[in-house]
């Protein structure tokens, strides 16, 4: 079957660990079934599995892709849960320390077919396509959580997003916006500025201005770039909740900054299989769709994982298979 797949390690040129080809059928093992991928979304997780991260030699090749929306072996329309919990484990998936994403132990979403646990697939209602759906499993599950389970946002709260250009970041802006939320985002792009307000930012800013007000919230996945702005941003005994940092993960911990104003920071890691079904159901009965940049083959994937190399996306690429 065709697959994306990671043949090596390549910190500097993620593009060269990249091979888009014929892999064997999935294994399935028990509890497990098959589906046949109509569409996966990209996320910046395949750019770092091509650039090693995660990924020991003797695993690959390994399949890309964390997220998916397909057809099961009956017949039905569903989307994949990418976080695979140890089937002994009763309690909620992301807190398995076992737990894995497909692409990381097991083999990936960008392909024609994936192997996945019988419990990680949710219905997938005729209202959202393929391709939306394929969506919502990693980046917008991702963004759900930070905002409305770990920052807890409520109507007329105050978000700050960084990095707004981004699949979780643009999630959370339409998510936000949807449920009454003030959010306010950062780019470091005037277009990508631009264009979160037209996803419903309540205001743009550049990275690191000064803000007119101090926010409830603030949603990190850049990291090291954005970190000490974030910490400044908030008010006391806000909560800062990061879930990634693309830009590098060694900021100033301003130690004093999260005692003396009593701040929360919170680490968040996509969401439970519960939660996904609910993100699917906010978006069948308010309207929100993902943002979706651009659509590709899975032959070509290779352009779109370039794209997210380089930061040059305003929300989800998507693989059609
Ligand atoms: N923990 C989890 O479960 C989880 C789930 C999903 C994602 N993540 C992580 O969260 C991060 C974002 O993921 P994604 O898929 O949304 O990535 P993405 O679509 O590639 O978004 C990256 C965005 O981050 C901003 N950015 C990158 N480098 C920057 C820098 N040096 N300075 C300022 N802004 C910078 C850019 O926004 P602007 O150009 O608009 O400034 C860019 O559009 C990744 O590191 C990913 O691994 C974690």
């Amino acid at each position: 079957m065709l697959a994306a797949y990671a043949v090596r390690a390549s910190d500097d040129d993620p593009l060269a660990a990249l091979e888009v080809g014929e892999r064997p059928e999935p294994e399935v093992p028990d509890g497990w079934t098959v589906v046949t991928v109509r569409a996966a979304s990209l996320n910046h997780h395949d750019v770092w599995s091509l650039r090693g991260v995660g990924l020991k030699q003797e695993q690959l090749p390994m399949i890309l892709g964390c997220d998916a929306a397909g057809v099961d072996a009956d017949g039905n329309e569903v989307l994949v849960h990418g976080v695979v919990s140890d089937p002994d484990w009763t309690g909620e998936e992301t807190l398995d320390p076992r737990r894995s994403l497909l692409s990381e132990r097991f083999q990936g979403t960008l392909a024609e077919r994936v192997a996945v646990p019988r419990r990680n697939l949710v219905p997938k209602p005729p209202e959202l396509s393929f391709e939306e759906a394929a969506c919502l499993p990693t980046a917008w599950l991702t963004a759900y959580r930070m905002l409305f389970v770990r920052a807890d946002a409520k109507p007329g709260t105050t978000v700050l997003v960084q990095g707004a250009g981004g699949g979780v970041a643009t999630a959370a802006i339409v998510l936000g916006a949807a449920a009454g939320v003030r959010v306010w985002a950062t780019s470091g792009s005037e277009a990508k500025r631009a264009r979160a307000l037209e996803l419903g930012a309540d205001q743009a800013f550049e990275t690191g201005a000064r803000l007119p007000e101090r926010v409830d919230a603030v949603l990190e996945t850049v990291g090291q770039a954005t970190w000490a702005h974030s910490l400044r941003a908030l008010k006391p005994g806000g909560t800062l909740v990061v879930s990634g940092a693309t830009s590098g993960d060694a900021p100033p911990a301003e130690l004093s900054r999260v005692f003396f104003l009593q701040l929360r920071v919170l680490g968040s890691t996509m969401g439970s299989r519960d939660e996904l079904a609910r993100l699917v159901r906010l978006c069948v009965t308010s309207g929100v769709r993902p943002v979706i940049q651009e659509t590709l083959p899975l032959a070509d994937a290779a352009r779109g994982i370039a794209r997210l190399a380089a930061g040059d996306v305003v929300g989800k690429i998507v693989v059609s298979v």
